[in-house]
């Protein structure tokens, strides 16, 4: 694949009907519970990225055997007492720190001792938040600086464990899960609200999970061990990807678009709200449940007079993968924008506070910046016509989607390096937008 994109002109209006590829999150956690299953699970409009190719592997080395073709994708499971490998096996997690911190909880009782390693983003990124759960279930885990590469051994005998989880991390919340579906007892979770797909996921399943909604937590228990067999699963659109094509409709002229079948569960939704706060023109339609989680197809217009934002903290883990297109909108809103406690942007594929930052002041765009909090200073006028770089983003693929979208939307000459990092979640993102008749080279 060609390493550099140039756009030289903004996208024309346009007014169409798209399918975005299957949830991320949810081709991972398919994959991580298939592998578990007792017998054959198969996943319809599973996820073809990068991501989803490395919990593939991953499954793989630890003894489960898959098959993937254009229809579907097969996995078969052997149970919870499944995996079947050799001491010292080593586990690429690539780019993905989802399969890299969930996998965590799967090997809670290996024999065998794994090595976990990443690629250079996932290698700078923190695992304290992962090996503070795990080692209490009594997981040996040794690690330099709480970084990969990590070597992980399980115990013959976990303990359940009691835990407060306060990053609004899904992560951190569903590696626990994991290792307590292995764990005989009660697992205790209280946690900050965050996407709720592995809850969702072992409630369909009809596994021993229970969970209560507090005011500003959730409380989730999960008790003793129960074996399942093989499921079928339609994975939905990823509203992530989704979020691409919803920007750059609102932020082109006289263009609208319906984007089918996107998983809008509550959890992952916070840039519609956002959004919409902000008066863009976008509404859900047809909304239906699908294997216990909701879909709905998505109509946007474009929206000019978009209004700032002081965005309400409940937002942030419902958004937390969006804030870069969130900050790209406020750019061109009637005022400045406000955000606080954002600070778990620091730590995503590169740094998203400090990209923002360095993107919007590169076109033109005042900011104020601390360690957790941003503020953007809006320009409806904003209409670019110099020539942006972009590089060294550490090969974050939701930054370089990003720029695509600056790009198309608001003019300017543009040259962005390392497309092959898009191939992380979105591998027909560029074909899609050529499709709607974006000029990139
Ligand atoms: C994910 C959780 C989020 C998100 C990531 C996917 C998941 O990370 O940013 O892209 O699938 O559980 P955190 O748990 O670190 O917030």
């Amino acid at each position: 694949m060609k390493k550099v994109a140039y756009i030289n002109q903004k996208i024309d209006s346009f007014n169409s009907k798209i399918y975005v590829p299957g949830d991320k999150s949810l081709s991972i956690r398919w994959v991580l519970m298939a592998s578990q299953a007792i017998g054959t699970s198969v996943a319809y409009n599973l996820l073809k990225s990068e991501d989803v190719f490395s919990s593939l592997k991953a499954i793989k080395k630890l003894g489960i055997n898959f098959k993937i073709n254009k229809k579907n994708c097969k996995i078969y499971g052997k149970g919870l007492n499944g995996f079947n490998f050799k001491n010292n096996t080593i586990i690429n997690a690539g780019n993905s720190g989802t399969l890299a911190r969930l996998i965590f909880g799967l090997l809670v009782k290996s024999k065998n001792q794994i090595i976990l390693k990443g690629d250079k983003s996932l290698s700078k990124r923190d695992f304290s938040r992962v090996i503070k759960p795990m080692r209490m279930f009594g997981q040996n885990i040794k690690a330099k600086n709480q970084k990969l590469p990590i070597k992980i051994r399980g115990t013959n005998y976990p303990r359940p464990i009691s835990y407060n989880e306060t990053k609004g991390s899904a992560q951190i919340k569903s590696c626990i899960l994991l290792a307590a579906m292995k764990t005989p007892g009660k697992t205790k979770i209280k946690s900050i609200p965050s996407r709720d797909h592995t809850e969702k996921l072992f409630k369909y399943l009809k596994l021993p999970i229970k969970v209560s909604k507090g005011k500003k937590q959730d409380f989730i228990t999960y008790n003793g061990v129960k074996n399942y067999k093989g499921f079928n699963y339609i994975i939905p659109g990823d509203i992530s990807s989704s979020s691409f094509f919803i920007v750059l409709t609102l932020l082109s002229k006289n263009s609208k678009i319906i984007i089918k079948n996107v998983n809008v569960n509550k959890s992952r939704t916070g840039i519609i709200d956002i959004l919409k706060i902000m008066k863009a023109k976008i509404i859900l339609k047809n909304k239906k449940n699908y294997n216990g989680e909701y879909i709905a197809d998505i109509f946007v217009k474009s929206s000019s007079k978009l209004k700032p934002i002081n965005c309400p903290l409940n937002m942030n883990s419902r958004s937390i993968d969006e804030f870069l297109l969130i900050f790209l909108v406020c750019s061109v809103a009637s005022g400045i924008s406000k955000f606080s406690k954002i600070g778990e942007l620091r730590n995503k594929e590169t740094d998203r506070l400090k990209f923002a930052n360095i993107f919007l002041n590169k076109i033109g765009i005042k900011t104020k910046i601390t360690k957790d909090s941003f503020k953007i200073y809006g320009n409806p006028n904003l209409n670019l016509s110099k020539t942006y770089k972009i590089e060294n983003f550490d090969k974050d693929h939701r930054a370089c989607m990003l720029s695509f979208i600056a790009a198309l939307s608001l003019g300017g000459k543009w040259i962005i390096k390392d497309i092959d990092s898009i191939n992380t979640s979105f591998p027909n993102f560029i074909s899609l937008l050529k499709n709607l008749g974006a000029k990139i080279n």
